[in-house]
């Protein structure tokens, strides 16, 4: 009964998730895009509802059903998601990067649908805009919190992600363990060094993730 009374961990704290894949079109009916079901990125944006914060949801394509109480915005390619996390980015105090991002799309791509042909077809991909890379390195960025999906040498190439992205807290997991799936393990990596969350529903991690952000956003702010 007592927890009833105590403030929330981000009460009245503006939070920002990004969540889903990017599609990348190639022609009107083609694209590459990324494994992601959004379901990590939804559950981020649902515990820190249930902590009080006001949520701002811009996800990508998903089949998944948003939060009511959170602010949902639609978006299709990772220039769609850079253009709305502009919009939203000077009002936000914690910026969590869920989404799977594509790192590539096509150059000259086709408005119509393109035929096929005997000869098969060569694609040219150019970079894609850094989200989270362009919202952390702002002169005064909001608390940046990073995913990172790997196949191998997890720890490694997760804290080489985030001090390459100056981030305060970076989540990591292996792909083959969480993509699609309901549970996940997570190892989340800041300052002080790192921790294992052990496996649990995305859900409850994402309640985990949310306290060890509000400790860490506090301390800073101290
Ligand atoms: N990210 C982003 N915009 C991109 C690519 C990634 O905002 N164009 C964010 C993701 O949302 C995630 C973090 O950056 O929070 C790490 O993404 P990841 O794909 O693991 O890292 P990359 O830097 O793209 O490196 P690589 O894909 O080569 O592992
Ligand atoms: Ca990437």
């Amino acid at each position: 009964i007592c927890a009833f009374f105590q403030p929330k961990l981000l009460q009245g704290k503006r939070v920002l998730v990004t969540a889903g894949p990017t599609y990348e079109a190639i022609d009107a009916v083609r694209g590459i895009t990324n494994l992601s079901s959004g379901k990590m990125g939804y559950a981020v944006a649902r515990a820190a509802l249930e902590a009080g914060a006001e949520v701002t949801l811009i996800s990508g394509p998903v089949c998944l059903e948003a939060p009511v109480a959170a602010r949902l915005v639609n978006v299709v390619s990772a220039r769609d998601m850079l253009a709305a996390v502009k919009k939203e980015i000077s009002r936000i105090d914690i910026f969590v990067s869920v989404a799977a991002v594509a790192d590539y799309r096509a150059i000259n791509t086709n408005k119509q649908k393109t035929k096929k042909t005997e000869s098969g077809i060569t694609l040219e991909f150019i970079p894609n805009p850094d989200i989270l890379e362009y919202v952390a390195t702002l002169p005064q960025p909001p608390f940046c919190v990073g995913f990172a999906a790997e196949t191998e040498d997890l720890e490694r190439n997760a804290e080489a992600k985030r001090r390459k992205k100056k981030l305060p807290l970076l989540a990591a997991n292996l792909a083959q363990d969480t993509i699609g799936s309901d549970e996940s393990m997570l190892t989340l990596f800041d300052n002080d060094g790192k921790n294992n969350l052990p496996k649990a529903p995305k859900i409850e991690q994402a309640r985990r993730l949310i306290k060890h952000i509000a400790s860490l956003y506090e301390k800073q702010t101290e």
